[in-house]
């Protein structure tokens, strides 16, 4: 393919595209990475070249819009990631969600593989141990994403060594996996129960998932613009329960973005409270 087969005209039409469709900001330099993502698009539809297939997405075509959208998407994630929220669960927060006498819910907004869902359910299941009479009323775990085939990848369960072996301590992966084929390892049924998984853009409406206790949105805002951070952290507030809380990534933070929450500087990391209304 030559730079003639990827106009700058075509770049910015689909920069618009992306922006619109899911909220990722590409910015002025990132046609290598268009070039590289979209490049096996164009083969698997047919298509003559990238500028063609571009032209479809920005006319409309739902199946090549919705490949462009699952090419683009960063799914990087591994268990226990950053582990202090799940230090802060653990020595703390659960035990103070523990006693209400309705379900608790946490809310893993762009999920990914889902290993997030799973660390927080494996966290719980851990707790639960301890304190057999905890969460009487429950415990649903809600995973969200964009991708549909990431999606398929949380419902189905099973991962393969490299994924395993990404900040998966041993004691939880002999407690809560077991065998499956092609040398995959499947979470127990006992830590799937606990979760759901669904398709919702962050873009959109959350109100087919009610309210939670606790919402990880972890490393997905760093791909938006500003004033789309903003609007999602309000939809995320008006989402949570009184008292409830928000992880953000390591490196993300709300400065500038949300007058709806407290920080609470914790030992390890922090979190955000929501502010009483
Ligand atoms: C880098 S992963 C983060 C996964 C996990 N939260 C973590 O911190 O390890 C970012 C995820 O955001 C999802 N995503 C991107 N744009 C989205 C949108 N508009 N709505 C929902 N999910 C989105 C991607 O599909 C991807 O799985």
């Amino acid at each position: 393919m030559t730079d003639k087969d990827f106009d700058q005209l075509h770049y910015v039409d689909f920069s618009n595209f992306l922006e619109q469709a899911c909220g990722i900001v590409l910015g002025d330099n990132k046609q290598y990475l268009v070039r590289s993502r979209l490049t096996p698009l164009i083969k698997r539809f047919s298509c003559v070249s990238i500028n063609a297939y571009i032209d479809s997405v920005v006319k409309g075509n739902r199946q090549h819009q919705k490949a462009a959208i699952e090419a683009m998407t960063t799914n990087e994630t591994l268990w226990f990631r950053d582990d202090y929220p799940f230090k802060l669960l653990e020595s703390t927060l659960l035990k103070q969600f523990s006693s209400n006498n309705k379900r608790f819910r946490i809310w893993s907004a762009a999920c990914s593989s889902g290993q997030e869902a799973y660390s927080v359910a494996m966290t719980i299941l851990n707790f639960k141990k301890q304190q057999p009479n905890s969460f009487r009323s429950g415990v649903e775990i809600v995973g969200t994403d964009i991708s549909e085939e990431m999606l398929q990848q949380c419902r189905t369960a099973e991962y393969d060594q490299l994924a395993i072996s990404r900040g998966l301590p041993e004691h939880f992966k002999s407690d809560f996996f077991e065998p499956a084929d092609n040398d995959k390892l499947r979470l127990k049924s006992q830590v799937r129960a606990l979760t759901t998984f669904k398709s919702i853009n962050l873009l959109e409406s959350y109100s087919s998932v009610g309210k939670f206790d606790i919402v990880f949105c972890r490393n997905v805002l760093i791909y938006f613009s500003p004033e789309v951070k903003k609007l999602i952290l309000q939809k995320i507030a008006a989402s949570l329960q009184d008292d409830g809380i928000l992880f953000l990534g390591a490196s993300e933070s709300l400065s500038g973005l949300s007058d709806k929450f407290t920080m609470v500087r914790c030992s390890p990391g922090l979190y955000y409270l929501k502010k009483p209304l």
